[in-house]
């Protein structure tokens, strides 16, 4: 895939998931404007961008702001001129059981894993709809169709079920200006979201997937490239599993 001439936006690029999927775009020649709030470990991975030869950026963005994510948009489109690609990887899980749950977690995993695709999408929209061009990829979750249940509490599922419906929503509006808008459903992936496992839930978890292992960030960010690539110009509205089969049951 070759995303030369394309200009990419990626929230949560500074580890995990994100970051493999930076590093994907960039090795398939993107450039790749990464929005996280932790700067300096974005700036290593736009730095490991450079150095292999690609054009990268990073911006301090806390996605559940409206203003930092507006103020960035302005700049990326001020230098870059367009944005091609949003990719919304940033995220956060809780795992409390549901009577633990206090507001505090709620607004949390609602504002960054909801309401930050909801902005990303709103400053982003009226751009692609000029450009007549558009492909956003939004990182859900299985938890959004198990109503959490494997990894993630109700609240996280809850969340991601409501980027799945963003998703579907924006698919319709933006298919007739020619947006794709698709969502990846990562099953139990190997990144530090997931440390901290004891052993013995970690093996009962790979026992219920039927390839029998989690994915790696590598298996995530093959499909998001794909979904965002010219390949797949007539899939949209697109909610794909990238969970070794956890979704069969
Ligand atoms: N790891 C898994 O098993 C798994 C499974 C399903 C879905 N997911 C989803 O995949 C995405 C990436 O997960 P990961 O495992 O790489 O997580 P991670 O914790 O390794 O990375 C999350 C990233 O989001 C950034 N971030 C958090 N809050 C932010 C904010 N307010 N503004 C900007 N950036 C912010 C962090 O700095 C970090 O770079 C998340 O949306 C997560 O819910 C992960």
């Amino acid at each position: 895939m070759d995303f030369s001439n394309k200009i990419v936006v990626l929230t949560g690029g500074s580890q995990g998931i994100g970051k493999e999927i930076a590093l994907a775009y960039g090795r398939a020649n993107g450039t790749v404007i990464i929005f996280d709030i932790s700067i300096e470990e974005a700036e290593k991975v736009s730095n490991e961008i450079i150095k292999n030869g690609s054009t990268s950026k990073s911006y301090l963005v806390d996605v559940t702001n409206r203003e930092s994510v507006s103020k960035a948009i302005k700049e990326v489109i001020d230098t870059f001129g367009r944005i091609d690609v949003l990719v919304n990887s940033a995220g956060v899980v809780n795992t409390k059981p549901f009577v633990d749950v206090t507001d505090k977690d709620w607004d949390l995993v609602m504002n960054v894993n909801f309401r930050g695709v909801f902005y990303t999408c709103h400053e982003i929209f009226p751009f692609m709809i000029g450009a007549k061009y558009g492909k956003i990829v939004n990182i859900a979750s299985i938890a959004g169709k198990k109503g959490g249940g494997f990894f993630g509490n109700s609240l996280y599922g809850a969340s991601k079920a409501g980027v799945i419906g963003l998703t579907k929503g924006l698919a319709r509006e933006g298919g007739p200006h020619g947006i794709n808008v698709n969502a990846v459903c990562p099953g139990p992936t190997d990144t530090k979201m997931l440390e901290g496992l004891q052993d013995d839930v970690r093996k009962s978890l790979i026992n219920n997937i039927p390839l029998r292992k989690f994915a790696t960030p590598k298996d995530i960010a093959n499909v998001v490239l794909f979904l965002s690539s010219d390949l797949a110009g007539h899939v949209s509205g697109e909610i794909t599993d990238v969970d070794g089969g956890v979704m069969l049951d």
